[in-house]
């Protein structure tokens, strides 16, 4: 059994099959549509850049391209293994075993902090967002990345997928802690049809997912998502 720190919430696409969710890293938004958004919101050239919940780190070597410190965390220790090969070679970037909700950082030492579809989906991440506000500095701001199950087949895929999740529930949830949003509409192009189909299987219960790929023809599909951020 991998050791997995305590407060992980269970993400089954990346947990049981890595390489595949490397696959649908590698599809999502070739137009680089989210960093974009971000860095318009605020910049990270120079500054400290903690990626909570980074998986395997496929995001830590473009932060680090321009951020002189990034921080890695993520709970499950074998990806933690796997974020740490895949950034041997970068000296800017360190990579924590540890949950948002208990982050190894001292107080006020990051300038950007990004959560992209890991542990802040609304209600249940309070202590999250609360060490959030012990850790990033005056004048940093906090990106959350995800999935908006509010729009397109992908979200309706999803709300068959997860039928008590809540648009509403969610949106108030964000709205009362003073989050911002924005739309960001992603797209995910493959190579290869069956890498599509093999991301769909991972997303989605079964039958949804056979669904999705009967209604899904060649390499492309819509990914629609938000953005929400809090400056400091
Ligand atoms: C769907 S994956 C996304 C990984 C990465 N952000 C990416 O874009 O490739 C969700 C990640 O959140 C991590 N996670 C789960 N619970 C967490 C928590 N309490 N704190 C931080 N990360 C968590 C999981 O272990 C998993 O690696």
């Amino acid at each position: 059994m991998p050791r997995i720190a305590k407060g992980a919430v269970p993400s089954p696409n990346i947990w049981n099959t890595p390489q595949v969710y490397e696959l649908e890293n590698r599809a999502v938004d070739p137009d680089g549509a989210a960093d974009a958004a971000m860095r318009a919101l605020r910049s990270w050239a120079g500054g400290t850049v903690l990626d909570i919940g980074c998986g395997t780190g496929y995001h830590l070597p473009a932060f680090a391209a321009e951020a002189a410190r990034v921080i890695g965390v993520e709970p499950h220790g074998d990806l933690v293994a796997l974020a740490r090969r895949r950034c041997a070679g970068l000296a800017a970037v360190e990579v924590h075993a540890a949950a948002a909700q208990d982050l190894p950082l001292p107080d006020a030492s990051v300038d950007v902090a990004v959560a992209r579809w890991a542990y802040f989906f609304g209600p249940g991440c309070e202590p999250g967002l609360r060490e959030l506000s012990r850790v990033v500095r005056r004048g940093g701001a906090a990106f959350v990345i995800d999935l908006d199950a509010s729009r397109g087949a992908f979200g309706r895929w999803f709300s068959r997928t997860v039928p008590g999740y809540s648009v509403r529930e969610v949106e108030a949830f964000w709205d009362r802690h003073g989050w911002q949003r924005q739309p960001l509409d992603l797209r995910m192009v493959f190579e290869r049809r069956a890498d599509l189909e093999a991301v769909l299987r991972i997303e989605f219960a079964p039958k949804v997912a056979e669904q999705a790929i009967a209604e899904t023809p060649g390499l492309e599909l819509a990914y629609p998502n938000v953005l929400r951020w809090r400056h400091f």
